[in-house]
């Protein structure tokens, strides 16, 4: 047995011993991925964290991640095996500041990306995942709409919708490095592939694309696509994900990487099951508002 064999044989037991479950994001590494019980984009695991039976969720991903599974799930206990794992664009939006703006403007809806703290969503109308962010848009009466933190996604939103949103400025420091240059280039070197970019990406980028989708939405893309080629505009380990459910489509990355994502190795998985550690605690009166804009959103699609 290999020594990353026996971790995940580890990792099993504990999993059994706790009746845990192991959500990932699909841009953890490729090993985590394997020992998931469920890989998915950030509505899915939202989803699947209302729905599991288990008393233990080790979250694979980032803070935020964990922590909305944690507000959905006040009764379990939700584990984040490196408690820096965070999330760039999340720390890019303060409630002081997002409550300033909203006084100034009491007509306006406050949209928020789940990138974002407990504390964000908790001063927020509803949230949304870039899977369904334009969906909630559109299920809004409002006359304005304010989409906290990601300014690109916004935009993309805007676009989609045709509604006038204002931007907070935050980015994604992921999506916001790939650069319209490097799609060309890509582009050139294989010009059979289609281009596939996140709605994070600034608009230069997304224009340069064949398609515009959150993670889910790109993988359903792949699976229908007659291509066979395709420059992946994400975090590069989503391509782990795409080569394993589509064996015979080739993809090439933009070389782009979330350090908070990596921070998740096997070894941190097998110590949070062995000392049921790093427990996400959201502070109860933070949880129920923040609780109120999640439901609102998973009431949506
Ligand atoms: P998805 O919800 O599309 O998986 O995106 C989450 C994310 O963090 C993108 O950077
Ligand atoms: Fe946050 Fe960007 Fe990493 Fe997604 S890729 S978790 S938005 S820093």
């Amino acid at each position: 047995m290999t020594s990353r064999e026996k971790i995940s044989a580890s990792i099993l037991e504990l999993k059994k011993k706790h009746n845990a479950i192991i959500l990932a994001h699909v841009y953890q590494r490729g090993e985590i991925q394997d020992i998931a019980d469920y890989v998915g984009d950030s509505l899915d695991l939202s989803r699947k964290a209302v729905n599991t039976k288990a008393d233990v969720i080790v979250f694979c991903g980032v803070q935020f991640m964990a922590e909305t599974a944690a507000m959905l799930n006040p009764d379990k206990i939700v584990l984040l095996p490196d408690l820096n794992a965070g999330c760039g664009l999340a720390d890019m939006a303060a409630p002081d500041q997002i409550l300033k703006v909203k006084k100034q403007n009491q007509e306006m809806a406050v949209v928020t990306y789940i990138n974002s703290s407990a504390e964000v969503k908790a001063i927020s109308d509803i949230c949304c995942t870039s899977a369904n962010a334009v969906a909630v848009v559109n299920s809004l009466s409002y006359s304005h709409v304010l989409f906290v933190p990601d300014k690109n996604l916004g935009a993309f939103v805007a676009e989609q919708t045709g509604k006038k949103i204002y931007f907070w400025d935050g980015y994604c420091y992921v999506h916001e490095n790939i650069k319209p240059d490097k799609i060309q280039y890509l582009k050139e070197k294989y010009p059979d592939a289609e281009i596939i970019v996140h709605p994070e990406c600034p608009a230069d980028v997304r224009h340069l694309a064949d398609y515009t989708g959150s993670t889910s939405q790109m993988s359903m893309y792949v699976k229908k696509s007659r291509h066979k080629e395709f420059i992946v505009g994400t975090e590069d380990n989503f391509i782990y994900r795409l080569k394993t459910d589509n064996p015979g489509k080739t993809f090439y990355p933009v070389n782009s990487i979330c350090d908070g994502m990596n921070k998740i190795t096997l070894e941190k998985v097998k110590l949070a099951l062995e000392k049921m550690e790093y427990k996400v605690f959201v502070p109860e009166e933070i949880r129920k508002k923040a609780a109120i804009a999640l439901d609102r959103m998973l009431a949506v699609v």
